[in-house]
Parts: structure tokens; sequence; C-alpha cells
């Protein structure tokens, strides 16, 4: 796929089969956010990857899954990811203003992954404090963003937007995602 099919067809994804996702995809995938662009070069971003089964299921309750869908966006026992990257802020690399290395490290993290057909669901909605502990994390790291990661269960598309940016899950379990228009956008 060129890099502008992978930008049209990545869709979050909220289920997963329970296929672990490899340690080493993950690590190609950090490696892929390690040289991402970034704000004068300073790269405060730092990782930790949790794979085992354990650590999954003791980082997930200190989540928030999909807003718009109440429970139904939830992930049930049995499609839960089986990863995730979560991405770190060095404070003794850049002290404040690390949200745009963070988007472009976790934007490329997501485009590498669905090339591989993984899966990923940003996830910003996260008990940092919780997180910290869990990871026993130093006084200088402090948890940005979560990425989730599987092989997907569930299918997901793009929909022209109809007044509303919620999007939805319809009767064949598909989800929805209104995208404002080129019309709409173009200023
Ligand atoms: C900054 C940011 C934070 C997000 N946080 C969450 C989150 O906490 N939980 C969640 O289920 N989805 C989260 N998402 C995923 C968005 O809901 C999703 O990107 C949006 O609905 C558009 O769907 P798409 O990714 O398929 O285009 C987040 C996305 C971004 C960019």
């Amino acid at each position: 796929m060129t890099a502008y099919e992978l930008c049209k067809a990545r869709r979050t994804v909220r289920r997963f089969t329970q296929t672990p996702v490899t340690r080493e995809l993950l690590l190609k995938y950090v490696d892929a956010a390690r040289v991402a662009p970034s704000g004068a070069n300073l790269q405060p971003l730092k990782y930790h990857l949790v794979t085992s089964p354990e650590e999954c299921a003791q980082l997930f309750p200190m989540l928030a899954w999909a807003g718009y869908l109440k429970s139904a966006g939830t992930p049930e026992e049995g499609a839960r990811p089986t990863a995730y990257i979560v991405m770190l802020h060095d404070t003794e690399a850049r002290e404040t203003g690390v949200e745009y290395d963070c988007g472009a490290a976790m934007m490329s993290i997501l485009l590498c992954a669905q090339e591989d057909g993984i899966g990923t669901c940003w996830l910003g909605s996260v008990d940092r404090e919780r997180v910290g502990k869990l990871l026993n994390l130093p006084e200088t790291l402090r948890v940005l963003h979560i990425i989730a990661l599987g092989y997907p269960a569930q299918e997901a598309r793009e929909v022209p937007m109809d007044g509303s940016v919620r999007y939805w899950i319809d009767e064949d379990q598909m989800l929805n995602v209104p995208k404002r228009s080129m019309e709409e956008i173009l200023y």
C-alpha cells in the first residue's frame, strides 16, 4: 500500500483477536517513532512495551474507550488488545511542549501497524497517575498517550459527515466514522 492508501484505510479498532503481536513488530514501530520529526530535534519521547497478558490486564482498567459509544465501545474480555505501546515524556530532554512530537510519533506507529495488518487505538483518556505507578516510573518520566494494538476483530469505515462527529456501530457491527468532506475543510 502507498502512504496515501494507508492513511485512507486506517481506522481506529477497539476489538481484537487474541493472537499476540510479536515483540519484534512492536520494536519495529518504536523504531519508526524514534526517527519521527521532533521540535529542535530534542527527541523527548520514550516508550514502554506492554506485552504480557498479566500487564495488559492490569493496564486495561486505567483506559477509557470510545466516548461516543458508552459501554458498547469498550472491548469485552476476549476482544481486548494484546499489546500496548506507552509513550512517555522524558522531562530531562524537554520540559514542556512535547505534544507535536507526540502526535508525529503516534502517527508513525499507527501507519506502520496498519501496513502489517495490525489494528490500533490511540488512547488519550488514560489514568496517568495509576499507569505511572504500575510502570514504576521515575519522577522524570511522564505518561503521555498510549497505543493499543492487536489483530483486528472489528471492521470500521469512513462515512460522510451528516451534521455530527459522533461515530456509531450499525446492525452489521460496522464502526462508522464520520469525516468532514474536502469541500468543508478547504478554506
Ligand atoms: C488525541 C487522541 C486521543 C484519543 N483518545 C482516545 C481514547 O482515549 N479512547 C478511545 O477509544 N479512542 C481515542 N482516540 C481515537 C479517536 O476516537 C478516533 O481517532 C476518532 O474517533 C476517529 O476515528 P479514526 O481513528 O478511525 O479516524 C483518540 C484519538 C486521538 C487523536
